[in-house]
């Protein structure tokens, strides 16, 4: 078999993430959480108690973050400094702040670059908003997976219901579409369905039946 590149793009709460972990599993690739790392910046920003809206602080952080990302069998692990910060990256904190960040240059730039090298082995699922624009423009499949925002705000009330992180269903949706719209409207690389990926609605499928429906269109490639 081929060892191909995969490209998801998608709104927030698609299931993108969870999906491509199995696919990969499944396929034996590579997963790359390409939104873990934003969050990864994220984090070490608000740690650092600096202001989310000072670009130039934010960028300066950069070269001393010693980001590293370690994809394991269940889980893509983020470091900071040596710090395991996978737990944090989740919280309903990095989630309101996580599209300033993502949308400075500099920012986009740096992890481009790393993921771009993470991906050079090959046999690679991606998952973010901009992998089939910019990451990864060869990519041999691309999927812009969706689903409506009553779907993905349910996805995730189910998710973070009795869970630190619990939330209404309500502030879900609207913290949800707050974050699509700027991802969707920023300058720089914004999510967008590049002309050749494939529309993948998965409001009415299942779990399973969306991870079945990406490994017959792998399967169609390779
Ligand atoms: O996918 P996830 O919800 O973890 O992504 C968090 C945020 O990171 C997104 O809302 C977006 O602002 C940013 N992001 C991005 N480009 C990517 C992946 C994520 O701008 N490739």
């Amino acid at each position: 078999h081929k060892k191909i590149a995969i490209a998801i793009d998608g709104p927030a709460g698609a299931g993108k993430s969870s999906i491509s972990k199995v696919v990969a599993k499944e396929l034996q690739y590579l997963y790359i959480d390409t939104g873990a790392m934003y969050r990864a910046v994220t984090w070490a920003v608000l740690h650092e108690h600096l202001e989310v809206s000072n670009q130039k602080a934010v960028e300066a952080l950069l070269p001393s973050l010693d980001l590293t990302m370690e994809p394991t069998d269940t889980a893509f692990k983020v470091f900071v400094r040596g710090e395991d910060i996978t737990d944090y990256i989740r919280q309903q904190k990095i989630n309101e702040n996580v599209s300033t960040i993502a949308s400075y240059k500099g920012v986009r730039q740096y992890l481009v670059e790393r993921q771009q090298a993470m991906a050079s082995v090959g046999g690679v699922i991606l998952d973010g908003r901009d992998i089939g624009s910019v990451v990864l423009p060869n990519a041999e499949l691309k999927i812009y997976l969706t689903a409506s925002v009553e779907a993905r705000a349910m996805r995730r009330y189910l998710e973070v219901k009795g869970t630190t992180n619990e939330q209404s269903l309500e502030d879900i949706k609207i913290s949800v579409m707050q974050r699509d719209k700027m991802d969707k409207t920023r300058q720089e690389s914004p999510l967008i369905q590049v002309e050749d990926a494939i529309l993948v609605d998965s409001s009415n499928m299942t779990f399973d039946e969306t991870v079945d429906y990406i490994l017959h269109l792998v399967r169609e490639q390779i």
